[in-house]
């Protein structure tokens, strides 16, 4: 594993342990499971898996909720079992990075057992306590419907702070043991092999200690000025270790002005999820101009990562339908910047619809997150290959066609759409590192051209349901991959995404 900066050049693929594989047949995913499944995600060309959270949990946000960061929850396996999936990995030539729940902690965390307890406890200052008879301000809580971010703890009388759940009190970045701490749990798990974070909502780490109100225009309970500094002492911890371990925000700020000073200065992020396209009309111009800008900000540095989904978002080919769906991957396996992949997007998958009473997550967010289908179900084994026993949640009632197995000996499958996109990706310099220089092309399509060491790549794609020209440039140049079997020729099919070399 010689190659630098590889959190540039490959692609991420994000795995949500409990519905990913499950080796027990308890019918909720484990770290053997994965472990069990790497050779695919290998195979897939993918450089590095991103786990959602294993730690500890009472599972209030399926794992979201840390009570110990230095154990494996039982549900998923043990510490042996991590380490034997990152060894694995490693031998596969794949990185592995680990959710980092920096915001906050579960209630059940022993940390906030003990700062509840009393109003001079030591620990009293690891979370944000205010007293009074109403809520210290009027920030609410992320989940729903608006309600405030402050619960009343019942053994002091006083208010703790949580941006989500009551179950998850925000942990106070303001207090200096509180950062030395997690700085441990960082190097508790970077020695352990890993090599990296997701980091979770990562600007939320930097709030206004005075607490104010958010305004518009301005929020104060996120994206603080504090925050920086904080992004970049977690940076020096991972340099601390060697083997160019990466650290990726979840930056969920939807203007692309307030996102890039995270990954511009060189000493903060590594990568922050841009989640843009996720809130975008399918329209050829606004992919463009959102693209262009963030290349516009970053062009003194940084570096994109680009997504289309995870596991708190509606599917790509549910949002877009597959036809679209494949385009939209083209675009992102192609510009300039990292890819994120959530697991059984390369498969087509789209929302599983979940019955109301079976719905488990706070945030509806079932329908994304249901298993992986490897295999078609079966009278013996219904559960697709997930598990043996009963899945957690159902298994896609396409489970049939869309099972990976299935879809692994069919060159037309969207599974060997993405795997043909990954290898080219690999195979391609200018893809990877090339710069990136927009076309102004036919109204419906976005067009840009890669360039490295003189090799140049046109992307050209179709956001209609009709035919588009092509740009004039695509002239004489030969095909590298189109969404097509049969591509439009000298215009671009309806929905046809072309990827030529010049
Ligand atoms: C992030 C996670 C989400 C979780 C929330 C609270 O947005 O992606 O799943 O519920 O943070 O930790």
């Amino acid at each position: 594993m010689a190659s630098t900066r590889w959190w540039r050049s490959g692609v991420i693929y994000q795995i949500y342990p409990r519905s990913f594989a499950d080796s027990d047949g308890d019918g909720v995913g484990d770290l053997r499971g994965i472990t069990e499944r790497l050779e695919y995600v290998r195979d897939l060309g993918a450089a590095a898996v991103w786990l959602s959270p294993i730690y500890r949990s009472p599972m209030a946000d399926f794992g979201y909720d840390v009570a110990d960061h230095t154990d494996v929850d039982p549900l998923f396996g043990t510490l042996a079992d991590a380490d034997d999936l990152i060894a694995r990995a490693h031998e596969l030539g794949l990185r592995v990075l680990l959710d980092f729940v920096p915001n906050h902690t579960s209630d059940q965390h022993p940390w906030f057992q003990e700062s509840r307890a009393s109003r001079d406890n030591p620990k009293r200052s690891w979370y944000v306590w205010r007293g009074g008879d109403a809520p210290p301000n009027g920030w609410v809580a992320n989940f729903g419907d608006q309600r405030p971010a402050w619960t009343r703890d019942r053994a002091t009388g006083e208010w703790y702070l949580h941006s989500f759940l009551p179950e998850q009190p925000d942990l106070n970045w303001d207090e200096p043991a509180v950062e030395a701490a997690m700085h441990d749990v960082l190097r508790f798990w970077l020695r352990r092999g890993v090599d990296g974070f997701r980091i979770d909502v990562a600007h939320a780490i930097g709030k206004d200690p005075e607490l104010g109100d958010n305004e518009p225009g301005r929020r104060h309970n996120e994206d603080w000025p504090s925050v920086h500094p904080r992004l970049a002492a977690i940076r020096r911890v991972l340099e601390e270790f060697d083997g160019d371990r990466v650290a990726v925000g979840e930056v969920y700020l939807l203007d692309q002005r307030a996102l890039a000073p995270y990954v511009t200065t060189g000493d903060e992020l590594h990568l922050a999820h841009n989640f843009v396209f996720l809130n975008l009309p399918w329209s050829a111009q606004r992919f463009r101009e959102t693209v262009d800008e963030f290349e516009e900000l970053t062009r003194e540095g940084g570096w994109p990562a680009w997504c289309l989904n995870n596991h708190d978002h509606s599917r790509t080919a549910t949002r877009y339908g597959w036809t679209r769906a494949r385009v939209a991957a083209m675009l992102v396996l192609t510009l300039r910047g990292t890819p994120f992949l959530f697991q059984g997007e390369e498969l087509g998958l789209t929302d599983v619809p979940v019955p109301p009473e079976s719905i488990v997550d706070v945030d509806r967010r079932d329908p994304e997150r249901a298993p992986v289908p490897w295999a078609p179900p079966s009278a013996a084994c219904p559960g697709a290959g997930f598990t043996t026993g009963r899945p957690w949640l159902p298994v896609h009632p396409d489970a049939e066609q869309l099972a990976a197995s299935v879809q692994a000996q069919d060159p037309r499958s969207p599974l060997a759409f993405y795997r043909a996109l990954l290898a080219l990706r690999r195979a391609t310099p200018a893809l990877q590192e090339g710069s990136y220089r927009s076309l102004d092309a036919a109204p419906d399509v976005f067009a840009f051209v890669r360039e490295h060491a003189a090799r140049r790549v046109l992307v050209a794609l179709n956001f209609a349901p009709f035919p588009r020209p092509l740009p004039a440039e695509a002239a004489g140049g030969r095909l590298l991959l189109s969404t097509h079997a049969t591509t439009g020729g000298d215009a671009l099919a309806a929905d046809e995404g072309r990827i030529v070399e010049l």
